[in-house]
């Protein structure tokens, strides 16, 4: 097992990284003070609850299991209620802690109940898809969506601890792990080019799911977010290099109906796009653009984006929220692992990326 700690002061918290670990009975224990609701879902339950609740109630914890509908449209205000309601029902003081065993879905909206829960109670992440384990269990963003629009209701709420175990990625369809992939690919773009050059030499042993290689990436992945988290904790800066990629992805989750691409999927095309645009803006060379796309495809994500023409992406990119006063603000790369935030990107450069990628999708 390995650990690290995001330092946010008196809320540091630690992420334990391992196989296996998902019944430590001691990575609970300081965390556990009375009763602990266990929030999971459908799918996730079955598999994993057993092997959690027996863990928490070897440490003397009273365990009451909260399992919510399966899918991204559980992060809707009834289903916070069905929590609110069951929480009450056993009433949980606000001593109690509120457990999220799932991928991001459970962890939002569980991390969000713990949030507003008697105006705030402690919380654990226990991660259960690659993209919970690399990306939305730390870090402290929870919500939920509203018709109007994704992510819209929500708080910050760090986590007391995250505890992640790969071998629940086992039973992880394949898809969901590509698209956890396109994650950690941005981190290594974004963020650090030791850990991309390891990624390109690895990609196969994680498609493999070895267990030793989902570890390092993972942990490579955690400790890359956790540093960025520390320094920004409610993003006013350089947590936004986080979303290298995610303006087009965006654009064409929403374009394409929420659910149609998987947001990894999304962000995958859209790391493409972004790299693109970087070296039309002179920001990045042609061949660390070119090799980035070779990883994605590598990794069995889409390099090119449906079909959306040229009025809509730029109304979708516009509705984005990283675009302030009508500019285009755009994460982009001057190297490999250096994104940088550019706040005043010639529309025309950007059409230009547009009508390649169009070209391409036909
Ligand atoms: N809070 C943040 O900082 C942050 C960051 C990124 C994404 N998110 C949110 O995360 C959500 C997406 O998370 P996700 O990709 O984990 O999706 P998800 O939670 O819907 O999980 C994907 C699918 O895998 C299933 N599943 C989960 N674990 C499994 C396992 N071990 N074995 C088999 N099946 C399993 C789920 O039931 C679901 O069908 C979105 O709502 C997004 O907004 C939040
Ligand atoms: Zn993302």
């Amino acid at each position: 097992m390995e650990s690290l700690r995001v330092a946010l002061g008196s809320r540091a918290y630690p992420i334990h990284i391992g196989a296996g670990i998902l019944g430590e009975a001691a990575l609970y224990a300081p965390h556990l003070a009375g009763t602990a609701a266990v929030v999971t879902n459908t799918v996730v339950g079955p598999l994993y609850l057993p092997g959690l609740r027996a863990a928490l109630e070897s440490t003397g914890a009273r365990v009451v299991p909260i399992v919510i509908e399966e899918g991204e449209q559980a992060k809707r205000w009834q289903v916070l209620e069905q929590v609110f309601d069951a929480l009450l029902a056993a009433r949980l003081g606000r001593d109690s802690v509120i457990v999220a065993l799932g991928g991001g879905v459970v962890g939002d909206l569980a991390g969000f109940a713990a949030a507003v829960y008697q105006r705030g109670i402690a919380f654990l992440q226990v991660p259960t898809t690659l993209l919970a384990q690399v990306d939305s269990s730390v870090g402290g963003k929870t919500a939920i969506n509203h018709a109007r629009g994704k992510n819209m209701i929500g708080a910050f709420h760090q986590p007391r601890a995250v505890i992640a175990d790969v071998a629940t990625l086992d039973t992880l369809p394949d898809r969901e792990l590509r698209a956890g992939l396109a994650e950690v690919i941005k981190h290594g773009a974004a963020l650090d080019a030791a850990f991309l050059a390891w990624l390109e030499a690895n990609i196969e042993a994680l498609l493999a799911r070895e267990r030793e290689a989902l570890t390092h990436a993972v942990r490579r992945s955690c400790e890359l977010k956790a540093a960025i988290v520390a320094e920004d904790e409610r993003e006013s800066g350089a947590r936004a290099l986080l979303n290298f990629g995610h303006t087009f992805g965006h654009a064409i989750e929403a374009a394409s109906g929420y659910g149609a691409w998987l947001h990894g999927e999304a962000v995958a095309a859209g790391m493409v796009m972004a790299a693109e645009l970087s070296v039309r803006t002179g920001s990045l060379a042609a061949v660390q653009s070119a090799r980035l796309r070779k990883l994605i495809e590598r990794a069995g994500l889409p390099v090119v984006p449906p079909r959306i023409d040229q009025a809509r992406w730029l109304e979708l990119m516009a509705l984005d929220k990283k675009s302030a006063r009508g500019r285009m603000r755009f994460v982009l790369l001057e190297g490999p692992g250096r994104a940088a935030l550019k706040s005043e990107v010639d529309e025309a450069l950007v059409r230009e990326v547009l009508a390649a990628s169009l070209a391409a999708a036909q």
